[in-house]
């Protein structure tokens, strides 16, 4: 079957005052899959899923949500993309006089018409999700940091978007919970559309979720491809960076 497109970079060039952050980088985002971009801290992988969610616009080149070019569009008509794609982006700060609870629930009650039996139900299979029933009725300031980490997730995934845009999921998690952040990011994906875009510097975690990787350096995609096919790649850069040498191509 063919592969759809649900999301794409078109030679985007972006500069951040003098600096150019991304050269000319084109990147499919494969409609159901889970796409990683992996690469050494300040490459631009955070960047890349501002792009995607029209925070920034690029110099050069096109963003493509769907079929919008989300760079030319105006901030009205990019919110109404935002929720009817319904990208969701970084986790963030949960509202400190809120339970956990009721923290994940405000995207189902803020914007949609749900009965608050039927929002019950969500939140509670988003909790659960994330290993967190028994904490439902906590105050964030009664959680620890990667608990905290997980809620903000629940609270991300519990609208069920078609694209997820994930930064650093699971940096600064233990063992456990990065298992349950993985697995819950794969659970999305077998639904049809879950399609996620996964920055990450967790080796054993992408190879465990990406269909596919790509690899920014220096701004600029060095590779693209299946994970098995970059896991293969005679790309110098790549094969340092993926075997974490200190002897190679890369300047450290
Ligand atoms: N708003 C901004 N203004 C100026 N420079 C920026 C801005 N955002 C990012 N940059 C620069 O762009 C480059 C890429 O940043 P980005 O956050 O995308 O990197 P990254 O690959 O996500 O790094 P990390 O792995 O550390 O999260 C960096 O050099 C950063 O300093
Ligand atoms: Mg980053």
């Amino acid at each position: 079957m063919a592969e759809r497109i649900i999301a794409r970079l078109d030679s985007v060039s972006l500069r951040f005052g003098d600096r150019l952050v991304l050269q000319n980088c084109s990147l499919p985002i494969v409609e159901g899959a889970i796409t990683c971009i992996v690469g050494l801290s300040g490459a631009g992988k955070s960047t890349v899923l501002r792009l995607l969610d029209g925070l920034v616009r690029p110099q050069e080149g096109h963003v493509y949500v769907r079929d919008v070019d989300v760079c030319h569009t105006k901030e009205r008509e990019l919110n109404k993309i935002r929720r009817s794609i319904s990208l969701s982006f970084q986790f963030a700060a949960l509202l400190d006089s809120l339970t956990l609870e009721q923290n994940v629930s405000l995207p189902l009650v803020e914007n949609t018409n749900m009965r608050r039996s039927e929002i019950r139900q969500k939140v509670s299979e988003a909790l659960d999700a994330v290993g967190l029933t028994f904490a439902n009725t906590n105050l964030p300031a009664e959680l620890s940091g990667g608990m905290l980490k997980r809620a903000g997730f629940a609270r991300a995934v519990v609208t069920q978007p078609d694209l997820i845009l994930y930064d650093e999921p699971t940096t600064g998690l233990d063992p456990i919970s990065v298992h349950l952040i993985t697995k819950t990011i794969m659970r999305l994906r077998e639904r049809s559309n879950g399609t996620a875009v996964v920055t990450s510097h967790d080796l054993p975690a992408i190879y465990m979720m990406a269909d596919y990787m790509a690899m920014l350096f220096e701004g600029v995609i060095i590779a693209y491809g299946t994970t098995e096919e970059i896991r293969q790649s005679q790309n110098p850069i790549v094969q340092q960076f993926l075997a974490g040498d200190e002897v190679g191509p890369i300047p450290i």
